[in-house]
């Protein structure tokens, strides 16, 4: 199935959508801290979503086995889908925050990386490359773009500092179903692959371990974690193709780039 074309009326629900799972990222970093449990990280975001924001926080129920929590949390050498736990954040721990909300029936995904208390060189080190693979892909997006140079630029840079990236999970298409075509891998090579068009809205989410690229899914059938058990780290926007750019619909106010990026 190809990628669904948004209408003007569509856009303007994904921006809304966009706008509010930046919000729930915004509103949640100064909880995260050391000693705090990823419970109740999930219990602050659930109720704000749901509370303040009048959305609906995707996660919860979603998928077979369901979902049991309305945020990801994903802690060290956790790559994504990790469950909200009563385990507490402990100094130098590395946490993903993934957040997934409805806003009249569409979705906006978005998640991003925190240190907690004094952060290693090393961790510091993953979670800036990984953000780098991210802002690299999303400043080339524009209509023609191939999704093989999407990959192709996450890839290259995380293994220019001898990362690996995670091949069995990717970014989506996204709209009025969480997860729609197309499939958008980390890696690949440029000029291949579908082309994109404006109307396209897409999230890219690399998910970059500091070891070797394997992972493994807990019995729990949702957490995945490295096979190695190197630490992981993970950056995700929900994008839009315009007709000369890209339009990064889950833009924070403390980033360091633009929302509307013009190639001509
Ligand atoms: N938010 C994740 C993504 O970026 C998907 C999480 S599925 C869940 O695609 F069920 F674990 F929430
Ligand atoms: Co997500
Ligand atoms: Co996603």
């Amino acid at each position: 199935m190809a990628a669904t074309i948004k209408t003007a009326e569509e856009i303007e629900k994904m921006r809304v959508a966009g706008k509010l799972a930046s919000e729930v990222l915004t509103m949640i970093t100064p909880y995260v801290k050391k000693g705090v449990t990823t419970d109740e990280l999930n219990t602050i975001c659930h109720d704000y979503i749901v509370n303040e924001q009048g959305a609906t926080p995707a996660p919860l129920n979603y998928g077979e086995p369901p979902f049991p929590k309305s945020i990801c949390t994903s802690v060290n050498h956790c790559i994504c889908h990790g469950i909200p736990s009563d385990k507490k954040l402990k100094d130098g721990d590395i946490i993903n925050i993934d957040v997934t909300v409805i806003k009249d029936g569409y979705h906006g995904d978005t998640s991003k990386m925190f240190i907690v208390g004094k952060p290693s060189i090393l961790a510091e080190r993953l979670v800036r490359v990984t953000q780098e693979c991210l802002y690299n892909a999303i400043k080339e997006v524009k209509p023609g773009m191939r999704l093989g140079d999407i990959g192709h630029l996450c890839q290259t840079h995380a293994e220019a500092h001898n990362y690996s990236i995670v091949r069995e999970y990717c970014g989506h298409g996204i709209g009025k179903h969480f997860h729609e075509d197309p499939q958008i891998v980390h890696y690949g090579k440029p000029g291949t692959g579908e082309e994109l068009v404006p109307g396209m809205c897409f999230t890219i989410e690399p998910m970059v371990n500091a070891g070797k690229r394997y992972s493994k899914i807990l019995p729990d059938q949702w957490t995945v974690v490295t096979k190695d058990r190197s630490l992981s780290a993970q950056w995700e926007h929900t994008l839009l193709v315009t007709e000369t750019g890209v339009e990064v619909l889950t833009l924070r106010e403390e980033e360091d780039l633009p929302r509307v990026i013009n190639h001509d």
